[in-house]
């Protein structure tokens, strides 16, 4: 399966979770990534709407990987959905284009997994279930890192495993 990661922090420079994250999807085959604050840094008006879309269109999945950042997604994420799932093309009478592939939501949080007991994780991130089901596409389980402010070295291996596992199937 061909996946694309679209990954997004806005202090990736202080990263460690995600980090370490995103160099163990560099070895799995078939996997993309797209860091958008790298691309572009904090400007949206720099996604290159036609390339992302052109990238999509080859990949059967999608992965939105980033940190929780005051309960949503970085800004660079919400800009790149907002330019790059356009009328006509991701919706609309003439918008198939995602129609069929697999979204996959991969989060990291500096709180514990107890403290998303209410609102949970998943109804926190409705909306961007929302958008899945919205253009078509078949909407996985959310995976979450929970904890990472304390997180162990030996713990963000296991995380990469599970991640390059997730990423082979
Ligand atoms: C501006 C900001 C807002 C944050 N908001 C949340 C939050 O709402 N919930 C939470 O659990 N962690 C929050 N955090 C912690 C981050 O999610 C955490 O630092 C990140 O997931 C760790 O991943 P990294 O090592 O890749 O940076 C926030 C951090 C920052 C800097």
């Amino acid at each position: 399966m061909k996946t694309l990661i679209v990954f997004s922090h806005t202090w990736f420079k202080g990263s460690k979770v995600n980090r370490a994250l995103l160099e163990a999807a560099q070895d799995v085959k078939d996997v993309t990534i797209r860091n958008l604050e790298e691309l572009y840094g904090q400007n949206p008006e720099k996604i290159d709407v036609k390339a992302e879309q052109k990238l999509i269109e080859d990949c059967d999945r999608i992965v939105f990987q980033c940190p929780v950042f005051w309960f949503s997604t970085p800004p660079m994420l919400k800009a790149y959905i907002d330019r790059v799932f356009e009328h006509g093309w991701a919706y609309g009478s003439q918008g198939h284009a995602l129609e069929g592939k697999k979204l996959q939501l991969v989060l990291s949080t500096g709180g514990p997994q107890e403290s998303y007991k209410a609102p949970t994780i998943g109804e926190l991130f409705l909306p961007l279930t929302a958008v899945g089901n919205y253009t078509g596409m078949d909407v996985a389980p959310i995976r979450v890192a929970y904890g990472c402010l304390t997180i162990s070295d030996s713990d963000i291996q296991k995380l990469c495993d599970n991640y390059k596992k997730l990423l082979s199937e």
